[in-house]
């Protein structure tokens, strides 16, 4: 779910907590957003920020926050570099500098959840990288002005988010003997990079979590196969990771039944 910005049309009443929390997919929710507040600057549009930071100002057009961009001063600071920076015009006149009249919201996610309220709720699931607690930064998996958003700056491409998550969690994304294939999908489809309701980020944190790629055949006397195998008595009361079965999810070095 995105906040739209349209600065003077303020649509109250139509974010319900539990809409936010359960849905995944995303709709535009248009209300009024508020740009960083700089005492006493106004907005100068992109074309402030081109003389100093063209390497910038020429990569962002192609973005997806450029993408929404149109030059209009009725919708300066909603849209554009200002949207996260604030209103630019004290930062040029100063000659520009770090900490000089400017924002940089890689400090301070509180700028992105203007508009992104759904990532907002989910960083406050009871698991979540710790963003809000200030030890980790949106930037850190998302690059703010170039093409792909979903990849961190000068990083790799979330098409091998595998190895974007790697940067910080190499044990899980090593190359293994027996490597489980459910790797090759991406860590996301096991884990909710922003946060979930369940311990380690999982979506679910019960046996449907595999179930949904292994499919599990339940025949009259009770017996339950997955694979060529009955699974029932191994799975009561226990997932598929903590029964003992198949501890190693992430890949094996000794077992192609993905045990440690
Ligand atoms: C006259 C030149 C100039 C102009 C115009 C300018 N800047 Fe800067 N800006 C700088 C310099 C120099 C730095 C310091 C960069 C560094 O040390 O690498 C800087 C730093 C920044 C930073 C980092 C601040 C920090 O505290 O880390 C941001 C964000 C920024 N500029 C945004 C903008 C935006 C947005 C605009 C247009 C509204 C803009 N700048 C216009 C010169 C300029
Ligand atoms: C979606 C929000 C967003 C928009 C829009 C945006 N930026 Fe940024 N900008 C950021 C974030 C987040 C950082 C911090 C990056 C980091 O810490 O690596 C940043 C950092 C910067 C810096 C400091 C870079 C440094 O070396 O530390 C400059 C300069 C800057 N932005 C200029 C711009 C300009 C110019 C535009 C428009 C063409 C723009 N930004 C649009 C979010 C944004
Ligand atoms: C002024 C509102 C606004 C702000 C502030 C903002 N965003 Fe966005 N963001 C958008 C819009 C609009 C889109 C495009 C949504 C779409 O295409 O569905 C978007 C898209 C994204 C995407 C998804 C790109 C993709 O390819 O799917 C990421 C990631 C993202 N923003 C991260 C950030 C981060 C990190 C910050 C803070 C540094 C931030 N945004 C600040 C409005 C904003
Ligand atoms: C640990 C890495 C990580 C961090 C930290 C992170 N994200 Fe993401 N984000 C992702 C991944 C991975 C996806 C793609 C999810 C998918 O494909 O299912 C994503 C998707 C998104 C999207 C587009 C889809 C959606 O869920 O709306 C937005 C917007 C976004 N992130 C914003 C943010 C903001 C804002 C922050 C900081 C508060 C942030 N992210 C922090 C990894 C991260
Ligand atoms: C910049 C470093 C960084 C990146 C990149 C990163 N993480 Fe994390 N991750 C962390 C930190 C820090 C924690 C919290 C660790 C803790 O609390 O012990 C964490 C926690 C986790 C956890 C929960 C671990 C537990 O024991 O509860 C999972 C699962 C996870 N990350 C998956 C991912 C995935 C998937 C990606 C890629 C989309 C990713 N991470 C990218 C730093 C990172
Ligand atoms: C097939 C599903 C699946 C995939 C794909 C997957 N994970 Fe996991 N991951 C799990 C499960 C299940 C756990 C919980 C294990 C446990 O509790 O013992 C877990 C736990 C973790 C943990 C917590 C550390 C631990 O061992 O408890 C981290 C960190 C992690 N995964 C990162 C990743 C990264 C990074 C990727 C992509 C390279 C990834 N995962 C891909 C299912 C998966
Ligand atoms: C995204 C789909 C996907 C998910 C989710 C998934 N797997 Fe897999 N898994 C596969 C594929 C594909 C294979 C290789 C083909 C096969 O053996 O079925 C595989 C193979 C395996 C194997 C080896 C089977 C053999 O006979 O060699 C085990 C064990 C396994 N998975 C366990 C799990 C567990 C436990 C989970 C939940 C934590 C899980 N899988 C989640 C896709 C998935």
């Amino acid at each position: 779910m995105i906040r739209w910005p349209v600065p003077g049309l303020v649509v109250l009443g139509l974010l319900a907590l539990g809409g936010l929390l359960a849905s995944s997919c995303s709709s535009l929710t248009r209300t009024a957003i508020e740009p960083p507040a700089i005492a006493g600057a106004s907005f100068t549009g992109n074309s402030g920020c081109v003389d100093c930071h063209a390497d910038i100002t020429r990569v962002f057009p192609a973005s997806p926050h450029g993408l929404f961009h149109r030059d209009d001063p009725l919708r300066a600071g909603a849209t554009g570099c200002e949207s996260c920076h604030g209103p630019g015009s004290k930062h040029v006149a100063a000659g520009g500098g770090r900490g000089k009249f400017i924002v940089n919201p890689g400090r301070d996610a509180s700028t992105c959840f203007q508009c992104h309220i759904d990532v907002e709720a989910q960083m406050h699931l009871p698991n979540h990288h710790p963003v809000i607690e200030g030890q980790m930064s949106c930037v850190q998996c998302h690059d703010p002005h170039g093409r792909d958003a979903l990849k961190p700056a000068g990083g790799l491409a979330m098409a091998r988010l595998n190895e974007s998550c790697a940067t910080c969690h190499r044990e899980q994304a090593r190359p293994f003997a027996f490597e489980h294939e459910a790797m090759r999908e991406g860590c996301v489809t096991c884990h909710q990079p922003h946060g979930s309701i369940n311990a380690k980020l999982l979506p679910e944190r019960d046996n449907t979590l595999c179930l949904k790629c292994h499919s599990q055949i339940q025949f009259p006397a009770g017996e339950v196969f997955v694979g060529k195998l009955d699974h029932s008595a191994f799975i009561q009361g226990k997932t598929c990771w903590t029964a003992g079965c198949h501890n190693a999810v992430h890949g094996s070095n000794i077992n192609p039944k993905l045990q440690y």
